[in-house]
Order: C-alpha cells, then sequence, then structure tokens
C-alpha cells in the first residue's frame, strides 16, 4: 500500500525493491544484504517530503541511509522498515567565493566537496578516512569529526545553513550563509549530531576557508605521553595558528600497522608513543621555519626522540597511511572497537588502567589506542575474550568515563549500538529532554526509530 503510493508519487525507479535492495550491503562493515522493505530515492526535497508525509501518514517507520560508513549502526534498517537514500541528491548547487560559502545537496560525497572548493582556492575543511564514500548529509546528521577538528571544529561549526524535512513531510529551510543568527533557537542544530531522527537532511550551506599553500607533516616518536602532551601545547602555541592535525598512536597501533608485508615503518618500531603532526599555513618559508624551530625544539628537550618529516606529497601520504589504514584492525578477533573522549591529563591513565583490567579479566588481552589527541579523543581497539564478551569488555571501557565527566562517543555517536550506554555518560534529565525532544517532533516515531533514544 504504502509502497504503491510511493510508486505512484516518485516513479517506479525511484522506489526500489527485492533483489534491488537485498544485493546493497547492510553497511560497508556488514557485508550482509540490507534488509529493508524498499529502497526510496528521491531526487528534491519536495521528494523527500513526499516520502515522509506518506510513510507518516501510514505509520511507516523510515531509516535515512547516507554513505554507510558509520560504524555505530544508525542506518539499521529492518524488515519492516524503509530505507531513504538521497543518493541521487548529489548537486553542488553554488560556490559563493566572496561569502566563503558553498551550497550542496546532501547526497553529495564529502570528498566531490572538498576537491570542488580546492579546485577554486577554498578549503573544506572536514576530513574523514570515509571521505570518498561517506556524505555530506550523513557528515551532519553525525556531526562528523575527524582529523582536523582542531582546527576547525566538528561539522556543527562548518554549518551555515540548513534544510531539513521533518517526520510528517514539513520542509524547515534555513538556508543561511550567514556566521550570526542571533533570533531563538538555532533550529539547524536540531538536525545536526542527531542522527537522522529528528528530520532528514537534505541540502545545507557549508563555510569555506582559505586553502592553505604549505603544509608541513611529521610523524614523531616520544618516549612518554606527558611528552606527547608537553608538544601538543607547544606547537600550538609555535604554529601561529597553523597547527591542523596531532594524532597520537601508542606503540600497539604503530606495530599493528607496520608488520611486515603491511605498511613499511617511517621510525622505528621501538618507541611508546607516535604522534603524526601536521600545520597547514599561508607563508612556506616562514611555516617551515617555525615547523623545524618547533621541532627541534622540542628534539632538544628530550620530547621528541626521533622524527621523519614529509619532504613531498607521496612522503606525506605514507605517513598518512600510517595513521588512517585503521582497516589492519580487522585482522583482530574478536575485535571491539570505542570513541571515547577525556580529558587529556587523564589518558594515559585511563588506557593502562583499562590495558590491566582486561588482562586481569582475559588472561590475556590485546588494547591498541590511537587518536585525535588534540581533540581529547581516542579511538581504543580491544581483542580478548570471545565475541559474547562484548558486554563485560564495554563496561570496562565506559564505566571510569563519569568520574572523568568524558564521553563514551566523541565522534562516531550513538546510533544503535551504543543506545543502552547512553545514560552513562549523559544525565537522567539530559537523556528525558533527549527524549521529549524527539516526542514533540516526531509522535509517530516513525524516523530512524530505535536510535539514539531507543
Ligand atoms: C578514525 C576513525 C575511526 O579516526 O574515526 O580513524
Ligand atoms: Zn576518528
Amino acid at each position: 500500500m504504502v509502497i504503491q503510493q510511493l510508486r505512484a508519487a516518485l516513479g517506479p525507479n525511484s522506489v526500489l525493491e527485492g533483489d534491488a535492495v537485498r544485493e546493497r550491503p547492510v553497511s560497508r562493515l556488514i557485508q550482509e544484504g540490507c534488509a529493508a522493505m524498499a529502497l526510496v530515492r528521491p531526487r528534491s526535497t519536495e521528494e523527500v517530503a513526499t516520502v515522509l508525509r506518506i510513510c507518516h501518514a501510514a505509520g511507516q517507520p523510515v531509516v535515512p541511509r547516507a554513505g554507510m560508513t558509520g560504524l555505530v549502526g544508525g542506518t539499521m534498517v529492518g524488515p519492516d522498515e524503509i530505507a531513504l537514500s538521497l543518493e541521487l541528491m548529489s548537486r553542488i548547487e553554488e560556490l559563493d567565493p566572496v561569502a566563503q560559502t558553498i551550497t550542496v545537496e546532501a547526497g553529495v560525497p564529502l570528498e566531490a566537496v572538498q576537491t570542488y572548493a580546492a579546485d577554486r582556492g577554498f578549503l573544506f575543511p572536514l576530513d574523514i578516512g570515509a571521505r570518498g564514500s561517506a556524505t555530506i548529509g550523513g557528515n551532519i546528521a553525525t556531526n562528523a569529526g575527524g582529523n582536523k577538528v582542531l582546527r576547525y571544529g566538528m561539522t556543527r561549526d562548518m554549518v551555515l545553513g540548513l534544510e531539513a524535512v521533518l517526520p510528517d513531510g514539513t520542509v524547515v529551510s534555513s538556508m543561511f550563509k550567514i556566521l550570526k543568527n542571533n533570533t531563538g533557537l538555532d533550529l539547524k542544530q536540531l538536525f545536526i549530531g542527531t542522527e537522522g531522527t529528528l528530520g532528514v537532511v537534505t541540502r545545507a550551506v557549508l563555510r569555506l576557508r582559505s586553502q592553505p599553500s604549505s603544509q608541513q607533516t611529521v610523524l614523531a616518536a616520544f618516549p612518554d605521553f606527558a611528552s606527547v602532551a608537553q608538544t601538543l601545547v607547544e606547537m600550538q602555541e609555535k604554529s601561529a595558528g597553523t597547527l591542523s592535525s596531532y594524532e597520537i598512536m601508542w606503540q600497539d597501533y604503530y606495530h599493528l600497522i607496520t608488520e611486515p608485508g603491511r605498511r613499511p615503518p617511517p621510525l622505528s618500531r621501538g618507541y611508546p608513543f607516535y604522534a603524526l603532526i601536521e600545520w597547514e599555513g599561508a607563508d612556506a618559508e616562514g611555516d617551515r621555519q617555525r615547523f623545524e624551530a618547533a621541532l627541534e625544539h622540542n628534539l632538544e628537550q628530550g620530547r621528541i626522540i626521533d622524527a621523519v618529516i614529509a619532504q613531498s606529497v607521496a612522503e606525506r601520504q605514507n605517513l598518512w597511511r600510517i595513521r588512517d589504514d585503521v582497516h589492519y584492525l580487522k585482522t583482530l578477533d574478536p575485535l571491539f572497537v570505542f570513541d571515547v573522549s577525556l580529558a587529556i591529563p587523564a589518558m594515559e591513565g585511563y588506557v593502562e588502567s583499562l590495558r590491566n583490567e582486561l588482562t586481569r579479566r582475559f588472561g590475556t588481552a590485546t588494547l591498541i589506542a590511537y587518536g585525535h589527541l588534540g581533540d581529547g579523543n581516542l579511538h581504543i581497539a580491544a581483542s580478548c575474550g570471545t565475541v559474547a564478551d562484548k558486554a563485560v569488555v564495554e563496561q570496562l571501557v565506559y564505566a571510569p568515563l563519569a568520574a572523568m565527566r568524558g564521553s563514551i562517543s566523541a565522534e562516531h555517536g550513538i546510533g544503535l549500538d551504543k543506545r543502552k550506554h547512553l545514560p552513562m555518560t549523559r544525565a537522567p534529565e539530559e537523556v528525558a529532554l533527549m527524549r521529549t525532544i524527539k516526542r514533540a517532533i516526531d509522535p509517530g516515531n516513525i524516523l530512524n526509530p530505535g536510535k539514539i533514544y531507543g
């Protein structure tokens, strides 16, 4: 019935069923076929509104999908649900070189926006490993973070205007190009980082920055955590605002990536900590001098004990692959992955006591820690016990965070996988308010039901 209505409204090619749905994977992590009752592909905001109006009237659950690169099951869709894909809405509408904005449809891949902007002398500074597949709509719905948050903030900080469709089909258009707009509730925030539970993002105005003309990239080795943390402070001070990435890797992470047959190690594998550090500026010579002076200072102080500086684009890419080739984590079995945040001074103790707890509990345990140090964001991969031990491992990872005012998710979100843990680092009043907002906007609970507040 609903499917017939959708076919009639959008045309048959926009509504896929059966094998056409099943041949699409659940996500990029899970290769099984998508279970959705149908997959709908609207071509405009108006068509998204039509889909939601029809589904709302019928009480039909709808799950928005984007690039399918999420890590928390935020787009999991069941056989009674309709998947809504914005893959046919991938136009770049306009780049305004004076307002320094780019206006896009939500289905455009992140990398296409980065490239379009770069070709015209601008930087769209959101950058994540999944840039080729992830789309702007998904980035917005998950408030994606990534490798340059330290300098430019999260997706939230790059969205000036937004258009979204509410669960009942109402279009809310706030397509502003302005940075300042203190006129009551900032409604676009309802749709940023709420994982498609309050509305479907259809278009956005994104803030651009100037394209940096110089890049300084180094992989550095450190004797201890305190030196990694202090060098971050020094780099922030000495980089004249150009420090854009500061990615920490514990030795176990470096070992995993540089095992024989994987990536060649640019530095000896014997150091306790590594960091990939990047500055992006507009004064090549001055930046280089400041960069080398900062490195030398930290080397003299004994904080950095070895370093390799990228001398070419290819060398830079090779250094970044040490950080970005996280797919080698999949060689661990079982594999439990986490994305927590906590204040930098608490990090080392947290990782060490987690390592001890896991080893005590399981006899042997592998704990691999890395992440965006400047953002207080640790990615943790643990391998111990069997898949059946997931809940035990989760408890050990999450339990210490509340007392540290940390978070069970720094950037990957809650989705389906972490919803029962949401109260661990959000107060009961906060969770209750989230549910009040969800009920007010989606009383029929048809939009991405069961996710986040579940
Ligand atoms: C990363 C992803 C997993 O930073 O967030 O590698
Ligand atoms: Zn990350």
